[in-house]
C-alpha cells in the first residue's frame, strides 16, 4: 500500500525523521550527563519506545495505567506513571509493581501517602513514590519553597511500605515562552529550583535518589544540567507545528502527519474540504498565541512540500482549507491527497489506532499499533 492508495485519513510516521529525533535527543542527554526517560504518552507504541530507549537505560514514563500494562507486556521493566496517583488506582498500581522490576508513582498529597502506604502494607507490597514539584506551571505539584516540599519526602521516606524515589517536575509553562531568552530562563529555573530543593532535602538527611525534570521545549533550550539525574521529554520523537513555531525544532524535523483526501472543492470560494476533521487531527489550538493564523494544521503535498495552506476550521470529519493560489487550487481535485502537520502530535496520534511507517524512499513499510484508553 502506498500514500496514493491507502485509506484516508491515516497516520503517517516518517521513519528517518523520527529516528533522527530519537538519536539527537539521546545524544543531547548523554552530553548533558542525564538519564533519558522518554515520556511515551506521545505515541503509546512499543516499536517507537524501543527506538527511543535503545541507547539509553530503558526507563520510560507513561500517562495511563493502560500504557503501564501495555509496555510491561512488551518487555519494559522500569516505568514511572506520570499522573498523580489516587486511591481508585492503588490496587492496579500495586499489581503492576509486582510485574516489573521498577514501577514508580507520584503524588503531591499527604493523605494519599498515608493511604497508599496502608494499602501497600495490607498487600505486603512496596512502591516507589516521587513527590511532584511545581516549578511554575501551577498545574500539579507542591512549590519548592513550601513546608510541604520537605514534609512529603520525609513522610514517604518514613513509610514502611513506600520508597522515596525522588523529586519530579514538568515545566509546562515552557509552552508559553514567546522568545528563546524566556524559554532558556524557564529551563534554567526548572533546573535550579529542583537542584536546590534536592540539596536542601539532602542537608536534612533525606536521601534523594532521582531528580527528574523535563519537557521538549526545555530540553531544546537548556545548556547545563548539573544536579539533575533524569530528563523526561516525550513530544520530541515526532515534534509538531507547535514545537516548530516555538523553536524547539525545525519544521523539517516533524515526523508525524495525517494523510487526507480532498472530498469537496468550491471554486467560488477557492476552498477545499479534506476528510481529516477534528477526530483525525485533534482540535488543539497549538501556537495560536504566537501565530494567530496557525489554524489546525499545515498542509503539505505527498512529496513533502509545504503548500503554504492552513486547515482553518474543523468539524468532526471535515477540515476546511482556503486555497487562494490558483495554481495550487487547480492541482487539488476531489481525490487528491495531502499530508497535514497538526498542531500537537501527542493528541493527533492518539486519535488513531495505528501508524503507517514511511521509509526514506516514500514507501509504506510497516504498521505499528497504538495502545489506547486508560
Ligand atoms: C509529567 C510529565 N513529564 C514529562 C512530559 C513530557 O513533556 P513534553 O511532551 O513536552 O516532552 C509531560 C508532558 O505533558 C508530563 O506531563
Amino acid at each position: 500500500m502506498q500514500l496514493e492508495t491507502i485509506k484516508t485519513p491515516s497516520l503517517i510516521v516518517d521513519y528517518q525523521k523520527m529516528k533522527r529525533n530519537a538519536e539527537s535527543i539521546s545524544a543531547r542527554a548523554k552530553a548533558l550527563n542525564v538519564a533519558l526517560r522518554p515520556h511515551v504518552k506521545t505515541h503509546r507504541c512499543a516499536e517507537i519506545a524501543r527506538i527511543q530507549t535503545e541507547n539509553n537505560f530503558g526507563g520510560i514514563m507513561v500517562s495511563t495505567l493502560s500504557e503501564a500494562h501495555f509496555f510491561a507486556n512488551n518487555g519494559f521493566s522500569d516505568i514511572t506513571y506520570g499522573v498523580g496517583i489516587e486511591r481508585g488506582k492503588f490496587a492496579e498500581a500495586l499489581e503492576i509493581s509486582r510485574e516489573i522490576e521498577r514501577f514508580s508513582v507520584l503524588t503531591d498529597d499527604a493523605e494519599t501517602v498515608q493511604e497508599l502506604n496502608q494499602t501497600a502494607k495490607n498487600e505486603n507490597a512496596k512502591l516507589n513514590v516521587f513527590v511532584k514539584i511545581d516549578v511554575g506551571a501551577h498545574r500539579c505539584g507542591v512549590e519548592p519553597h513550601t513546608a510541604e516540599a520537605f514534609e512529603l519526602p520525609r513522610r514517604i521516606s518514613d513509610s514502611s511500605n513506600l520508597a522515596f524515589a525522588g523529586i519530579l517536575t514538568h515545566a509546562g509553562q515552557s509552552y508559553h515562552a514567546d522568545s528563546p531568552e524566556k524559554l532558556l530562563a524557564v529551563a534554567r529555573a526548572e533546573r535550579d529550583l529542583m537542584r536546590r530543593l534536592a540539596e536542601e532535602l539532602r542537608a536534612k538527611n533525606i536521601e534523594v535518589p532521582v531528580v527528574s525534570i523535563g519537557s521538549t521545549p526545555t530540553m531544546s533550550a537548556i545548556d547545563n544540567l548539573q544536579g539533575i539525574t533524569e530528563f523526561r521529554c516525550g513530544n520530541y520523537i515526532f515534534y509538531d507545528a507547535f514545537q516548530a513555531t516555538l523553536g524547539s525544532c525545525r519544521f523539517d524535523d516533524c515526523a508525524l502527519t495525517v494523510l487526507a483526501a480532498v472530498v469537496h472543492r468550491d471554486s467560488t470560494r477557492q476552498r477545499i474540504v479534506v476528510d481529516a476533521g477534528a477526530v483525525a487531527l485533534s482540535k488543539d489550538r497549538g501556537a495560536v498565541d504566537f501565530d494567530a493564523g496557525c489554524g489546525y494544521g499545515r498542509v503539505y503535498n505527498l512529496a513533502g512540500e509545504d503548500l503554504n495552506l492552513r486547515v482553518e476550521s474543523l468539524s468532526q470529519e471535515h477540515g476546511e482549507i482556503t486555497v487562494s493560489d490558483e495554481k495550487v487550487f487547480n492541482q487539488l481535485k476531489v481525490g487528491s491527497r495531502v499530508r497535514i502537520l497538526a498542531n500537537h502530535s501527542c493528541l493527533t496520534a492518539l486519535q488513531h489506532s495505528h501508524y503507517h511507517v514511511l521509509d526514506e524512499r516514500g514507501k509504506l513499510v510497516d504498521r505499528w499499533e497504538i495502545n489506547r484508553g486508560w
